[in-house]
């Protein structure tokens, strides 16, 4: 082999390899795409049946509509997701180092039946608001998770009434819940928001399905609805440009057990990439 032919073989092993990484996260899902970008097969169980427009094209659901109709068995179909619990176990260590006594005050964005996230964090002895707009999952929350607060409320009206406490809070989580009903620019316009909202030396933990796509009409356990996010790589630097330190940053798969939790059927259900950030405020 001259030397030209070893530089060539070793970038060519070096590229080989990068394909490869990137085959591994991404060719399954071109094989069985984890959402179905067409959505036109309109197949809704349990109810409500969307209401057909009248140019017959299929009514997308509103994200409260979908999160009320999917309703407290989210819980099962997430229950034991190692990435979230890790996340939270990693907050209530960092916020027991500064709370030592509890009292942090945190707000959950998305909270859903406030478990996991909230009735943890309630647990370690903190002041916990948990918001979501969805009623049927607040109905749970409050239920199942006595020692927390609770707020049927969009995370944008929760910045406009919260925007004269900027500097306030001691940690914000966000688990799945920028991704229905929001567009690319909303995401980042809120992570800036909730930013705002930290101490110095606060925490922002944050979790998505972070692919590339903006308005995207999907179905998601087999509900109809409009979705935007982020590439793993974007969604960290939203986080980033919010003004906070990442301290952490993973991408893992996990398959939701909706179909046992009776939300879809089971073809209804695909592995999806989660991403983690942990990040704190400078
Ligand atoms: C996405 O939808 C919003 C309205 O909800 C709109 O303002 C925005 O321009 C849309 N983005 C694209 C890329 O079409």
């Amino acid at each position: 082999m001259t030397f030209i032919d070893r530089v060539t073989a070793f970038f060519a092993s070096i590229f080989a390899s990068i394909l490869a990484f990137f085959s591994a996260l991404f060719v399954r899902r071109s094989r069985a795409p984890p959402i179905d970008l067409e959505a036109k097969i309109i197949d809704i169980s349990p109810d409500p049946t969307p209401q057909p427009t009248p140019h017959g094209s299929p009514r997308l659901l509103s994200a409260a509509e979908v999160f009320d109709s999917v309703g407290p068995a989210y819980e099962d179909a997430f229950q034991g997701l190692p990435t979230q619990a890790a996340a939270i176990d990693w907050l209530v260590d960092e916020l027991d180092k500064t709370h030592p006594r509890g009292g942090a005050r945190i707000v959950d964005v998305g909270c859903g039946t406030g478990r996991p996230a909230c009735s943890v964090l309630a647990d370690a002895g903190h002041d916990v608001l948990g918001i979501d707009i969805s009623e049927a999952m607040l109905r749970a929350a409050r239920e199942r998770v006595p020692n927390a607060r609770f707020e049927l409320m969009d995370v944008r009206a929760f910045l406009e009434r919260e925007k004269n406490n900027a500097g306030t809070y001691d940690a914000v989580t966000i688990f799945f819940s920028l991704i229905a009903g929001v567009t690319q620019a909303d995401i980042r316009e809120i992570h800036a928001g909730l930013a705002r909202l930290l101490k110095p030396g606060g925490f922002m933990v944050f979790s998505t399905v972070p692919l590339p796509v903006e308005n995207e009409s999907i179905k998601w356990m087999g509900r109809p609805l409009v979705v935007s996010s982020l590439s793993p790589e974007d969604a960290v630097a939203s986080v980033s440009a919010a003004g906070l330190d990442i301290i952490y940053q993973g991408v893992t798969q996990f398959l939701p057990r909706a179909s046992e939790a009776g939300i879809c059927k089971p073809d209804e259900v695909w592995e999806e990439p989660h991403l983690f950030v942990y990040a704190r405020k400078a």
